[in-house]
């Protein structure tokens, strides 16, 4: 079986090969062509430039990019739906969409060339996980307005694997049809994976004997001891996946099998920067920031320095030595909880409450107010082996580990297993009660 592949390898792209000053070169060119077609067409960033003094001839080189706006989410809200469409509506072949929590969703287009486009990543980014033509895939992600499942689906069958549609929910069967069609990859959230591996262990079965051998993760943000968990317990490879509707869907980066060591960005269709999530400003690679893109061959809808709120950093490159990596995602700006001051995101809990015997990676974040002060409540599920009498001491250990590396102080409840909900999608980890 093979499982990565070496820098000069056949199978890569020719992008995947290039060296660093290549790829810059294709960059710039690619980005001065973006900024003209963005600036020709989209009323919203022609006004944007103008605003800001700047033309897309200004750009001369990949540093000039920062002199230019940033577009944010709302930006896309305000342009609802076709706003920020840069082709005629007969060009637009597909339509996606992201619900959001609140108001209008988020509405992103594709041309011919640029569903090809996303093709194309995502067959480069199946295959850094280890898959290969002819592999059978089982398709989780939800089909849909969501880019996961057709996202997925295009890109599998471009590189040449058998695609099983099936789509999230129905837990039994996905089990089901994992062993009765015995695929070797599954794409699915990393959340519904754990899900699936109880639904096995339920049904008396032993994931670590299905057909499996890598599982590709994302849609929302898991940690390295997630990982450690997954490919235990489903005996598997387990990497991750990174992507958003507003500049493609899954396939804008793509941990490597070989490495397993963050997410290679696909450089030659994104640009990526990384800027102080308070102030806008640019900083430099290997430092933490707020992830932001800019498409660079995107023809329906360019975007110009699009504001993802995911944080994370930029790193060189390793089994694709041209392309950065970034590291795994911490969390959102959004899901940043401020307790008493104190910075927490959701991964930092779930890292605590895997290393803590006894404890199911099954929980949810509760803010509630106690007073005139935020109360965070962890609850989390025992594992099925975990005795009664070990509860309240594991409670405990999480909150006593919180309050050591976090430096705040939270309530943990250990419930029953199986007994928070489930999600066979993206799962929703904060639950926000306060003002009520
Ligand atoms: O979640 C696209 C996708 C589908 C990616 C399937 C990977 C696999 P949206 O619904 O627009 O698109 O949500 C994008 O999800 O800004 C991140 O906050 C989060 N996200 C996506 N992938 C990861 C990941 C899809 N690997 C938003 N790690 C992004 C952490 C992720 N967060």
């Amino acid at each position: 079986m093979t499982f990565g592949d070496a820098p000069g390898h056949a199978l890569l792209d020719d992008a995947e090969r290039m060296s660093r000053d290549e790829l810059r070169e294709l960059q710039l060119e690619r980005l001065r062509w973006t900024l003209r077609h963005a600036y020709d067409n989209v009323p919203h960033y022609r006004r944007a430039f103008d605003a800001a003094g700047v033309h897309p001839e200004d750009c001369r080189e990949l540093a000039d990019l920062a002199r230019f706006p940033t577009t944010s989410k709302a930006d896309l809200r305000d342009n609802y739906p076709y706003g920020m469409f840069a082709v005629p509506a007969d060009q637009v072949r597909r339509i996606h969409a992201s619900s959001g929590t609140t108001g209008r969703p988020t509405v992103v287009g594709y041309t011919q060339r640029d569903l090809d486009t996303w093709a194309a990543v995502m067959a480069r980014s199946i295959r850094a996980a280890g898959a290969r033509p002819g592999d059978r895939l089982h398709n989780a992600y939800g089909y849909g307005l969501f880019t996961g499942g057709l996202g997925a689906h295009y890109g599998a069958e471009r590189l040449g694997c058998t695609v099983i549609p099936v789509s999230g929910g129905m837990t039994p069967r996905q089990v089901q049809l994992i062993t009765d069609f015995q695929p070797r990859v599954i794409m699915v959230t990393p959340s519904y994976m754990l899900t699936v591996i109880d639904e096995f262990e339920k049904q008396g079965l032993d994931p670590r004997k299905s057909s499996l051998e890598i599982g590709i993760f994302g849609a929302e943000p898991w940690t390295e001891q997630m990982r450690l968990e997954m490919e235990e317990r489903a005996g598997i490879h387990a990497v991750d996946i990174y992507g958003l509707s507003e500049v493609m869907g899954p396939g804008v980066a793509q941990e490597c099998v070989e490495t397993k060591d963050g997410l290679h960005i696909w450089e030659d269709h994104f640009y990526p920067e990384i800027v102080d999530p308070a102030t806008g400003e640019p900083v430099a690679d290997g430092e933490q920031g707020e992830l932001v893109f800019t498409s660079l061959t995107k023809q329906a809808m360019p975007v110009i320095r699009y504001r993802t709120r995911d944080l994370t950093r930029l790193l060189p490159g390793t089994a694709r030595p041209g392309m950065r990596r970034m590291e795994k995602i911490t969390g959102r700006s959004d899901d940043m909880i401020i307790l008493r001051g104190v910075n927490l995101f959701p991964t930092q809990i779930e890292e605590i409450i895997l290393r803590t015997p006894g404890l199911a990676p099954h929980f949810q974040l509760v803010l509630t107010t106690r007073g005139r002060m935020d109360h965070l409540i962890v609850q989390v599920e025992a594992r099925p082996d975990c005795p009664v009498e070990r509860h309240g001491p594991a409670a405990a250990e999480v909150a006593a580990t919180v309050k050591d590396t976090i430096g705040t102080s939270v309530e943990v409840i250990v419930v029953e297993p199986e007994t928070l909900a489930r999600s066979a999608g993206k799962i929703q980890r904060l639950i926000d009660h306060r003002g009520r």
